[in-house]
């Protein structure tokens, strides 16, 4: 007895031995694969990590705890280090690159591909396929081309102007649903209007479906997204989402989105176009119908991954364009020397019509420019990033093999060295006369991964600003915030609260 009891004792002291040890062992090899991360990096300019194995995350947190964003502090770190520099979180290191060079060189060249340390994390939220590998996602060039090459058209303006009459449709409804405000003189959120009517404008423009989000808030769509895009932030920065007890019920409403809109939604909507066309009805030849003529062309397809551009076409345009839109009404609401102008330009080229055709769009140079200057200021996709299989040198700078490069629109277009005065809102600069740096505007991004909706977005901003400066002039709330929210995109704190006059 004694004999068995004193071998169970050295068994439980070598078991306590080995794991300690294997601890150590662990211990040292992380601290080892740190010290050659560091090492690896360490040729290039950046802040100075503040933890040897959190490296520049603490700095990161603080900042975010003080209600500042993560955008504003690269853009600080990008003034002071220049177009190229490191940080590090964990074991990672992201090489942040700004100049025009290097953003150049990196987003236009198909070598470099999407990070999959980036876009993975939007392909399962909270444990379910999200957006899986659709078109914004998938980060193997070959299989996106295939189906880039069969969407493009979709998007050209040759064929978005046969949607003008749609367009305008979608304007009026937002305008009418404003008129009782305007009536009321209460002050509401104009972000939570501009959410509902963007939907809106994709469903009936892009997938001919009357989705009639501007009617009602609490429209399941809007609720659904509003879930999904928490579930998004919420996994970009908190790698232990899936496991805290804590966020138990959370997960569980972005699992019951997610469901929602891929399978009630996304693939009802599939069924009944594919029901449509093998009864011979006539459908329209709208972005759904180019969705399908992927897999026609390509059955390789699964109708997972149909649904994964059916979502993404949905979601990618809808969230970006109503952020751009709330940033406007701020930045025109407190500058009414802007506003004016944008009045009497719309005034003079509709002279009261209602409809706006394509060629009127055109001849709107002044909102051309405070839509491209608020895109400067505020790109609701802050930025991007790629894979650098193979070490580069890139404008003198040395990029180690197997890294990720950021690239923040965000921190480009709003430095120094590329804009005079860069935290002045001032449309100007996009007036036909003045120069630009090349390489230094990119909201839509650059090269073959831009942005396919960047017409869309145009057509249904544009038309959105001028209908509502034809009809309405506004005050905003005297306690409304200009901080920015960063999620998964840009978009304002305090939701653009206001008091809406007829004009
Ligand atoms: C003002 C509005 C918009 C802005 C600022 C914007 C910006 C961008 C940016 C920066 C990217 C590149 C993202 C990355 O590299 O990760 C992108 C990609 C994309 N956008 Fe937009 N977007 C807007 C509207 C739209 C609209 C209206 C649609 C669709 C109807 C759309 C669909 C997409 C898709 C599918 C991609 C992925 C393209 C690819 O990789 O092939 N976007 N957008």
């Amino acid at each position: 007895m004694t004999g068995s009891y004193d071998l169970l004792w050295t068994l439980v002291v070598y078991g306590v031995l080995f794991i300690v040890s294997l601890i150590g062992v662990l211990f040292l090899v992380v601290t080892a694969y740190l010290a050659y991360m560091h090492r690896r990096y360490d040729h290039l300019p950046g802040p100075p990590r503040t933890s040897f194995y959190l490296g520049n995350l603490p700095a990161i947190t603080a900042y975010r705890r003080r209600k500042e964003y993560a955008s504003k502090l690269f853009l600080l770190w990008a003034e002071e280090y220049g177009p190229c520099f490191r940080f590090h979180v964990f074991h990672i290191c992201m090489v942040s690159v700004n100049g025009s060079h290097l953003v150049k060189e990196i987003l236009t060249k198909s070598k470099y591909t999407k990070s999959s340390l980036t876009y993975n994390r939007l392909n399962k939220i909270c444990g379910l396929r999200f957006i899986g590998r659709g078109l914004l996602t998938e980060s193997d060039h070959s299989k996106w081309y295939k189906r880039r090459v069969i969407i493009n058209p979709a998007f050209h303006n040759r064929y978005l102007r046969l949607f003008m009459t749609q367009f305008n449709e979608v304007g009026d409804k937002w305008i009418s649903s404003l008129s009782g405000l305007s009536e009321s003189k209460d002050s509401f959120s104009m972000h939570d209007y501009l959410s509902r009517i963007t939907l809106d404008a994709i469903a009936e423009v892009g997938f001919s479906y009357k989705m009639n989000a501007i009617e009602s808030a609490s429209n399941p769509f809007i609720v659904a997204i509003l879930y999904v895009l928490q579930g998004i932030s919420k996994a970009m920065h908190d790698p232990l989402l899936n496991f805290r007890p804590s966020e138990k019920s959370f997960r569980k409403n972005v699992r019951d989105s997610i469901k929602f809109l891929r399978t009630d939604f996304g693939h009802r909507m599939l069924l009944e176009r594919r029901q449509q066309i093998k009864e011979g009805e006539e459908v329209p030849e709208d972005i759904l119908s180019y969705i399908i003529k992927c897999k026609e062309v390509l059955p390789e397809l699964t109708d997972e991954e149909v649904l994964d551009d059916i979502l993404t076409l949905f979601i990618a345009g809808q969230e970006t364009t109503s952020n751009v839109l709330s940033f406007l009404f701020l930045e025109v609401g407190r500058h009414p020397e802007i506003m004016l102008r944008l009045q009497e330009e719309v005034d003079q080229v509709l002279d009261g019509r209602q409809f706006i055709s394509f060629e009127d769009l055109s001849k709107m140079e002044y909102v051309d420019q405070v839509f491209k200057e608020t895109l400067r200021m505020y790109p609701p996709a802050s930025g991007t990033s790629r894979y650098i299989k193979d070490e580069a040198t890139i404008d003198g700078y040395r990029i180690p093999a197997d890294s990720h490069v950021f690239c923040s629109f965000y921190v480009t277009q709003r430095l120094h060295r590329h804009y005079t005065d860069p935290e002045k809102f001032n449309p100007e600069r996009f007036a036909k006369s003045e120069q630009r740096q090349l390489f230094t505007y990119m909201p839509f991004s650059l090269g073959h991964r831009s942005c396919v909706g960047q017409q869309f977005a145009s057509i249904e901003a544009k038309l959105l600003i001028c209908k509502f400066f034809q009809r309405y002039t506004y005050t905003l709330d005297p306690t409304q915030s200009f901080d920015i929210q960063e999620t998964a995109t840009l978009r304002p704190r305090g939701g653009t609260v206001m008091t809406l006059q007829q004009r």
